[in-house]
């Protein structure tokens, strides 16, 4: 990775030369080029600076001599950066994003900024390091240096410490303790000592949790908490048994005798509730550590994006969301219901396993906000419509989470191959059912007229949309 950074104070950057950065630079993986602007001033005294039109205090940067400077190091693949306290500011996701840059030139300005005409003609990004102002760009172009370059892979002696801490996942960094294990009659917290990675991590994430929400609210601000917790064996028998008991969810029934190895023709016996908890038992133990294990991998990958949902999802809908906790239980089958205490997510999929749990985590909280509109439709009938099977308000909203993922771009967080087949593949008097729903979806005004709309046709052809969806 390159950096040409352009100022009219060169010496200022010595710290450039020290520790992490300084090593990066002897071994070849960072090279920073220091470029003096006022070596590019025509200007007799080799002056760089000026009064602003329209009068005003301070001085500006005149165009020339920048200017110049940028013609002389800029690459096709040059990003510009203007560091300014007007900038966008810079935040350990932005970072990410720069460092997928390989040439990046800084411009630090001075004094009260640098002429427009420059930044409009070069300039990609402006960046600022926080609501406070500096005396120049140098301070905070060595600070966005730094952060940027403790990415480079191998840069960092511990390829994970760039991973784990502080900021990539929106949570504060747990505290760190080292040898000796007592100091001054103050003891490690017993579960670092106890080799028990699973309880470690555990704490770990509890005590980052606490501590982001005492000291940076913010950062936990518009997340829904998505709480990704295995489902109990008792739980796990409780839903089982009840799809079984309702073999008109033709999908979800063949899925789970299929995930509980559960043969369909030994469930007319008497003893149908003894085989079913038997078979299910018996998987969910054999799938216990796995699930177990799956917890905090799931977690942290939702910690690290959900914010970025979030953000998509309400400027999609125009509003904020309410806050909730939803609950995600891990269990061993393969398909995912939800009911009034949360939702499902399979530790037993084919082929990309987290790409089923985004789908399902961003499909679960679209739903969510889906039954605040179903209330302002439907009012006082919600919990009938929620939970009742096969009901039109339930099909209406699995047709509608799709037609939002695709409106509103959250679609591309995952892979939507087979994801809803059987609606896809229905047909309503001949006619594919999800482009007439998109077409009733185009020519309603809101998502409230499409809501309205939509259950209305459905309604009104409810027979053959139920035995199709059964085929
Ligand atoms: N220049 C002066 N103050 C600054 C800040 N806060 N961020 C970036 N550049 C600056």
């Amino acid at each position: 990775m390159k950096f040409d950074i352009l100022t009219l104070f060169p010496n200022s950057f010595a710290p450039l030369t020290e520790s992490i950065v300084g090593r990066a630079r002897e071994n070849g993986k960072l090279d920073i080029n220091l470029v003096d602007i006022r070596e590019f001033s025509k200007d007799k005294h080799k002056k760089c600076d000026d009064t602003p039109y329209g009068g005003g205090e301070g001085m500006v940067m005149t165009p020339q001599p920048l200017w110049d400077a940028i013609e002389s190091v800029k690459k096709r693949d040059s990003h510009i950066i203007y560091l300014t306290p007007k900038g966008e500011k810079l935040t350990q996701k932005l970072v990410e994003k720069i460092a997928e840059h390989k040439n990046i030139v800084l411009i630090c300005g001075h004094y009260e900024g640098i002429d427009q005409r420059v930044i409009d003609n070069f300039v990609h990004q402006e960046i600022s390091i926080g609501d406070y102002v500096l005396t120049g760009g140098e301070l905070p172009a060595m600070v966005l240096v730094d952060a940027v370059s403790r990415l480079i892979p191998e840069v960092l002696g511990n390829e994970n410490s760039a991973q784990n801490e502080t900021f990539s996942n929106n949570l504060l960094e747990f505290p760190q303790y080292t040898k000796p294990s007592e100091f001054k009659s103050m003891k490690v917290p017993e579960v670092l000592l106890s080799g028990n990675h699973k309880e470690i991590e555990k704490w770990r994430l509890e005590q980052s949790e606490q501590l982001t929400k005492d000291r940076r609210p913010d950062l936990m601000s518009c997340s829904t908490q998505i709480i990704f917790k295995t489902q109990t064996k008792e739980k796990t028998v409780e839903r089982v048994v009840q799809f079984l008991k309702s073999p008109n969810r033709k999908t979800f029934f063949n899925n789970i005798c299929k995930s509980f190895n559960i043969q369909e023709d030994k469930l007319t016996n008497e003893d149908f509730l003894e085989y079913a908890t038997q078979q299910t038992e018996a998987v969910w133990e054999i799938r216990r550590s796995d699930m177990e294990n799956l917890e905090n991998i799931y977690q942290n990958k939702w910690n690290n994006i959900s914010n970025e949902i979030f953000e998509k999802f309400e400027s999609f809908f125009g509003e904020k969301l309410e806050k909730q906790k939803l609950m995600a239980y891990i269990w061993p089958a393969m398909v995912c219901p939800y009911d009034n205490t949360g939702f499902y997510v399979s530790s037993y999929i084919q082929g990309e396993r987290w790409n089923n749990i985004l789908k399902t985590s961003i499909h679960e909280i679209i739903h969510q906000f889906w039954w605040q509109i179903w209330d302002t439709i439907f009012a006082g009938q919600v919990d009938k419509l929620k939970y009742e099977y096969p009901s039109v308000s339930w099909f209406l909203s699995e047709i509608a989470i799709d037609i939002v993922g695709e409106n509103s771009g959250l679609n591309s967080y995952y892979d939507k191959n087979n994801s809803y087949d059987t609606f896809y593949n229905i047909k309503i008097q001949g006619r594919n059912l999800m482009q007439e729903m998109n077409l009733i979806y185009s020519q309603s005004k809101n998502l409230i007229n499409f809501m309205k709309n939509g259950y209305e046709f459905l309604q009104k052809n409810i027979d053959e949309f139920l035995n199709e969806y059964n085929k």
